[in-house]
């Protein structure tokens, strides 16, 4: 009997699956609707405790052309939180849905439900990672550069983030030089480049954490960022908008990066904040495709997560199969 398989960290594919979920990615973007992991219609479980845009759209429209029914749950809407405790939301769950999709605050609440679920739980982004978001991302770079090992990759801005620590994360699984920059004190913490290094060590990836925006952004092959002010720090805003002043993306900074360095931005966006406008609505800018591509490799890893745990027809088994292969 196969084991659930779970997306809870951007390192829960080894560097291999996640190149087959891209290639799975590109196929199934190909064939939007030829995949019906989610047939019956089977429901999915979209669980929200903060809100979304992309998330939302992306979740929902997937599961529907993979055959299957969204059920999103908004924040406030269940008992899960403050009438149910995650053991018995994820007890409840199993026994109706085929997927748990969960955004969130605490990662260690995601792992909770994961240990209770025998169906596969995604996250949907917590404090600590957005491991769906960097999919999309890395499907955005390796559709505009071809590959992913050995390209660089410079982050700048908020780097005691979720999006910091996936970025590191992931891009270190797909073998890139990965540059962090950011100010002193919102650093990542020591546990999370030490995970990144070790993940390098076998990819052939490459970590850098640094104060120097510079020192990132020399000559990188991709230039991304993210708000200054994540959700529950609007409090902050004014200390925060000083504090990282240094490390906006604007045309000077995309300067000292490759020529045609592609620009990210997981948007919602600031203008005039993190990034200028005539950066994000300029040529070099990606950021609409990485919009998309939250739709095709989410749906890609939701009918791989759930081919691996044994939960879905041969016939799906047999077309996931064909796409990963590239
Ligand atoms: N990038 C992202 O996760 O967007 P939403 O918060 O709108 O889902």
């Amino acid at each position: 009997m196969s084991q659930t398989r779970h997306f809870l960290t951007d390192l829960d594919l080894s560097p291999e699956e996640l190149d087959r979920v891209l290639n799975l990615a590109t196929w199934m973007k190909q064939r939007p609707y030829a995949v019906k992991a989610l047939a019956g219609p089977q429901t999915a479980a979209v669980i929200f405790d903060k809100t979304s845009t992309r998330t939302r759209f992306s979740f929902s429209a997937g599961i529907a052309a993979l055959g299957g029914h969204p059920e999103v749950i908004n924040p406030g809407d269940s008992q899960l939180g403050h009438k149910e405790s995650i053991a018995d939301t994820a007890g409840v769950l199993e026994r109706m849905v085929s997927l748990i999709i969960w955004r969130t605050y605490a990662q260690s609440g995601l792992e909770e439900m994961a240990v209770r679920s025998r169906v596969p739980v995604i996250n949907a982004l917590t404090d600590d990672y957005h491991p769906c978001q960097l999919l999309a991302d890395l499907l955005t770079i390796r559709e505009r550069l071809g590959t992913l090992a050995g390209k660089s990759l410079a982050y700048l801005g908020d780097a005691a983030n979720n999006m910091a620590n996936s970025y590191l994360l992931a891009g270190v699984n797909a073998g890139m030089d990965v540059r962090i920059a950011g100010p002193e004190g919102y650093l990542p913490q020591e546990r999370i480049i030490r995970t990144a290094e070790d993940r390098a060590a076998v990819t052939g990836g490459k970590v850098t954490i640094t104060t120097d925006p510079d020192t990132a952004l020399g000559g990188a092959d991709a230039v991304a960022t993210d708000t200054w002010i994540s959700m529950g720090q609007e409090e902050q805003k004014d200390q925060r908008m000083q504090v990282f002043g240094d490390y906006q993306v604007s045309a000077k900074a995309l300067a000292k990066a490759a020529d045609a360095a592609l620009v990210l931005h997981c948007l919602p966006a600031y203008r005039g904040a993190e990034i200028t406008a005539d950066v994000i609505d300029g040529p070099q800018s990606v950021v609409w495709d990485e919009a998309e591509n939250r739709l095709h490799a989410q749906k890609a890893l939701m009918a791989w997560l759930l081919v691996e745990s044994g939960l879905t027809d041969d016939e799906t088994v047999r077309l996931v199969r064909e796409g990963e292969r590239g």
